[in-house]
C-alpha cells in the first residue's frame, strides 16, 4: 500500500500520511508537504512519525518496515452541517468530567463540558472545534438571576448540538423538575464529603430549585455543601442527558415525562388552545400561582 489516510483526532485538520515504501532504509526522511510547516503540532508529529512507534499506535496501523518516506499533508477539515454526528459515550465519565468542570466555570459549563468534552475526546473532530467555556453564561441561573437552572442550560446545548430532536430537552427539563437531587457520589468530593439532603424542585427555574434545597437542608446559598449540591446535579443531569442520548442512538429513546396537571387543567382556558390564549409555559402553574381562581 502506498498511501495511507488518517485523522488525527484533536486538531481540526486533515493530516495525510502519504508512504512510498523501500525508498529508504529506515524511516529517516519526513517531508511536510504544507503551507504552515512551522506548527508546533505538526513538528511534533513529524518527530513521532520518525519514531515510528506513536504514530503507528495512534493511527491504530504500524509502520512496521521502517523503510518509507512519510509525506504529510495538512489540510483544513470541513465542519460539517448541523447536527453533528453522535457517537455513544459512557455516562460515568461524562458525569465525572461534567462534574469537575463544574468547579472550574459553573453549572451550565459543567454540563456542556462533560458532554461535549468526552466527545471531543473520544470523536476528535469536530468536536474539538467547539470552546465549551461558551456556556460559562449560564451559571446561577444565567450570572446568578436565577432563571433557567444552568445544568439544563447546557444539557440543552449538548442534545442540541447533535439532535434536533428537542423532545430531549423538555425531557430533561421534566426529569430535573421532578427528581429529588443530588444523586451523584463523586469518589473525591471537591468541596464536601458525605451525602447531602435531597430536594425536589418542582421547577426547572435555579432559584426555585437552590432556595428549596437551602429550606430543606438548612445551609446557606453562599456554603460549601450548596456549591458541592450543585456540581453533583451538574454530574446527575449530564449522565442523565447521555442515557438519553445514547437511547437515541440506538432508537430506544421513549419520552416519560408528563405535564403536571396543573399545566393541562390551567391552560385549558389560558393556553394556546384554551378560549383565552395568554399563557406559554409548561412550568407547574401551582408553583407560583396559589391562590386558584374559580372562573
Ligand atoms: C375555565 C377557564 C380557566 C381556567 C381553567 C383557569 N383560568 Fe385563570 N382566568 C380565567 C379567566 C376567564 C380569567 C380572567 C381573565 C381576564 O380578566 O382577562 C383568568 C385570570 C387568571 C389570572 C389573572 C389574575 C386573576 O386571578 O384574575 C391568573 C393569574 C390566572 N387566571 C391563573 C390561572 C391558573 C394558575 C390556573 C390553573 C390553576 C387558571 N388560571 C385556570 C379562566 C381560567
Ligand atoms: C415561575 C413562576 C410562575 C409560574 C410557574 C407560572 N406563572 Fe403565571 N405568572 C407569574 C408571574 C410572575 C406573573 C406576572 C405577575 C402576575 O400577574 O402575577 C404571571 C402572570 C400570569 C397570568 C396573568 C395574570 C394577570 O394579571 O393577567 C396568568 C393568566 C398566568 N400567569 C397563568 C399561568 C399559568 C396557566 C401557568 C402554568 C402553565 C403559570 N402562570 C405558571 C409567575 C408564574
Amino acid at each position: 500500500m502506498n498511501i495511507e489516510h488518517y485523522i488525527l483526532s484533536r486538531v481540526n485538520i486533515e493530516t495525510k500520511l502519504i508512504f512510498s515504501a523501500h525508498s529508504f532504509a529506515g524511516i529517516t526522511k519526513v517531508n511536510i508537504m504544507t503551507e504552515e510547516v512551522s506548527r508546533r503540532d505538526f513538528v511534533k508529529m513529524a518527530g513521532a512519525a520518525i519514531g515510528g512507534i506513536a504514530l503507528g499506535a495512534v493511527g491504530g496501523y504500524s509502520l512496521v518496515s521502517g523503510k518509507e518516506t512519510i509525506i504529510i499533508q495538512e489540510v483544513p477539515l470541513e465542519v460539517p452541517e448541523h447536527p453533528w454526528i453522535y457517537t455513544k459515550i459512557d455516562p460515568e465519565a461524562a458525569a465525572k468530567r461534567s462534574y469537575e468542570a463544574f468547579f472550574q466555570g459553573g453549572c451550565a459549563y459543567g454540563v456542556f463540558e462533560g458532554i461535549i468534552g468526552e466527545l471531543r475526546e473520544q470523536v476528535g473532530h469536530p468536536y474539538t472545534a467547539i470552546p465549551t467555556k461558551l456556556a460559562v453564561f449560564g451559571k446561577g441561573g444565567v450570572v446568578g438571576w436565577g432563571t433557567l437552572c444552568g445544568v439544563l442550560n447546557g444539557a440543552g446545548m449538548a442534545i442540541n448540538t447533535v439532535t434536533n430532536n428537542l423532545g430531549l430537552v423538555n425531557e430533561v427539563m421534566g426529569y430535573y423538575s421532578n427528581t429529588a437531587f443530588p444523586i451523584y457520589e463523586p469518589e473525591v468530593a471537591t468541596k464536601v464529603e458525605g451525602e447531602l439532603t435531597k430536594s425536589v424542585s418542582g421547577s426547572p427555574l435555579c432559584h426555585a430549585s437552590v432556595t428549596q434545597w437551602c429550606g430543606a437542608s438548612g445551609f446557606e446559598e453562599n456554603s460549601p455543601e450548596r456549591a458541592e449540591r450543585c456540581g453533583r446535579i451538574v454530574a446527575d443531569i449530564t449522565k442523565k442527558t447521555v442515557e438519553m442520548l445514547n437511547d437515541l442512538a440506538d432508537e430506544n429513546f421513549v419520552a416519560a415525562y408528563a405535564v403536571p396537571d396543573s399545566v393541562i387543567g390551567c391552560n385549558s382556558c389560558h393556553g394556546p388552545d384554551g378560549a383565552l390564549n395568554n399563557v406559554m409555559s409548561k412550568m407547574d402553574c401551582d408553583s407560583c400561582h396559589t391562590d386558584q381562581h374559580t372562573n
